[in-house]
């Protein structure tokens, strides 16, 4: 199966190297294709190509790029995503970390269901941090991956990647719920980097969570 991943960063490169290492065919979209292709060469199921190009060459495409340029480059790629899932993995930050842009009555994700109305968006791996993720049994127990979205098949093509890269999945819901994933993820940088609990852990729900499909 084929997945683009915008942005070539931290957090695109960790869940593209786990999803090559499972068997995915990875096209990064990069504004530096060459360039960013020799980081990557040698690692099998792995290319890089402009961001246009990327968001052709597959139906599920991750966007891994950060917030403040998002909106921007997601408009610019509307024709290429149509009735594709978009897997948002972005976290509204400020620029200092410090604080979400975003959030209360609505996130990151909502906004990018607006700015394209014919994909169907998926909210998923952002509170997991790119150091960690290639990591999913950290703790000696395996990690969780919260995600949520308007459309129950979209949801299953996310289930999967989840499994995949080593995680389990849980279904948060509706897509306006990633308001508060988003707000999960901020959470974790604040205990994180702001009060110095370590970066070692993730969160995890425990007892008797009836999210259809977990
Ligand atoms: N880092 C984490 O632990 C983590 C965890 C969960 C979620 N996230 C989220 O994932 C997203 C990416 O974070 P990151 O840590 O991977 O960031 P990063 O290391 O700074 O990488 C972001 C990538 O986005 C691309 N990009 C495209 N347009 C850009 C622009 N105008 N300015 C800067 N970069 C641009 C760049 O790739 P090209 O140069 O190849 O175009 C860049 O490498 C963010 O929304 C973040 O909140 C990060």
């Amino acid at each position: 199966m084929k997945i683009s991943i915008l942005g070539t960063g931290k957090m695109g490169s960790a869940v593209g190297r786990q999803l090559a290492g499972c068997g995915y065919q990875v096209i990064f979209g990069s504004r530096e294709p060459k360039a960013n292709m020799e980081r990557f060469s040698g690692i099998e199921n792995i290319s890089v190509k402009n961001y246009t190009e990327a968001a052709s060459a597959a139906n599920v495409v991750v966007v891994a790029v950060p917030w403040s340029c998002t909106l921007e480059l997601l408009k610019s790629l509307e024709n290429q995503l149509k009735e594709k899932v978009i897997v948002d993995l972005t976290n509204p930050l400020s620029a200092d970390i410090s604080r979400l842009v975003v959030g209360g009555d609505n996130s990151a994700a909502e906004q990018i269901a607006s700015r394209l109305p014919e994909s169907h968006v998926v909210k998923a791996f952002n509170a997991i941090t790119a150091d960690n993720f290639p990591k999913p049994d950290l703790t000696g127990e395996q990690a969780q991956v919260f995600y949520c979205s308007d459309n129950e098949a979209a949801k299953e093509v996310v289930r999967k990647l989840i499994t995949s890269a080593g995680y389990e999945h849980k279904n948060c819901g509706a897509l306006s719920n990633a308001r508060y994933v988003e707000a999960i993820a901020m959470l974790w940088l604040q205990l994180a980097f702001w009060e110095e609990k370590g970066s070692q852990w993730s969160f995890k729900i425990v007892g008797d969570f009836e999210g259809a499909h977990g």
